[in-house]
């Protein structure tokens, strides 16, 4: 049984959401419509109600329980507001221990070096907790700040999938990265 993540950053505590952190991932969802919207697939207009996002975190807790995926909040130190999301997701257990990884950090923060400080916590405890042996992520080729901040956080290139996920309702060509967990 894997024990949910409680960490403590200099600027962030990240953990699970509850439901009782609705309206905090309402009001990121809402604040960063326009900045997130060219890196995600397409939101239905229903993606901004509260009712979503109490649904959001539901399933999310379903799916840390049946160890498949953990989507995770970075919040300020006193808990009023998201300020970054990361998600393990797709976990596969048995000789891969891998999983994919997204994020993303709220407009106001970025270029602050935030997001990296909050994903190095959440890759430690993959590593550790978690214990997977390979962590993937992918980007676009124009998402310039994601491929700095994979680069500074040690990905290295695997590869290229050409339209492999659908942003913003387009086929996208994604370059593939990957960490190795460094004793293993
Ligand atoms: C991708 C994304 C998370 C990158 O965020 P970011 O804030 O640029 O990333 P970092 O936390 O690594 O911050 C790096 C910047 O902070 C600066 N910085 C300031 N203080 C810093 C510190 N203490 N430590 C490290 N960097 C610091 C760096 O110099 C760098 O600045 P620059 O952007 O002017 O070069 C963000 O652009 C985002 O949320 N985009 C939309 C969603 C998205 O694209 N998600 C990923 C899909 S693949």
């Amino acid at each position: 049984m894997i024990a949910w993540p409680d960490l403590q950053t200099p600027r962030a505590r990240i953990r699970m959401a509850d439901t009782s952190d609705a309206l905090k991932l309402l009001q990121y969802r809402v604040e960063n419509r326009a900045h997130l919207a060219p890196w995600e697939p397409l939101r239905e207009s229903d993606y901004f109600t509260l009712s979503h996002c109490l649904q959001t975190i539901e399933h999310g807790r379903e799916q840390a329980s049946l160890d498949r995926a953990y989507p995770l909040m970075a919040l300020d130190v006193d808990e009023e507001a998201v300020l970054a999301t990361l998600t393990f997701a797709n976990i596969v257990r048995g000789a891969f221990q891998a999983c994919h990884l997204g994020y993303g950090v709220a407009a106001r923060m970025q270029g602050q070096g935030l997001m990296r400080e909050v994903l190095e916590a959440g890759i430690a405890w993959a590593w550790g907790e978690l214990g997977l042996h390979r962590v993937m992520a992918n980007y676009m080729p124009r998402n310039v700040r994601s491929a700095r901040l994979l680069a500074q956080l040690g990905f290295e290139r695997e590869g290229y999938a050409k339209r492999y996920l659908q942003i913003a309702g387009v086929w996208e060509d994604h370059v593939l990265t990957a960490r190795v967990r460094p004793d293993a």
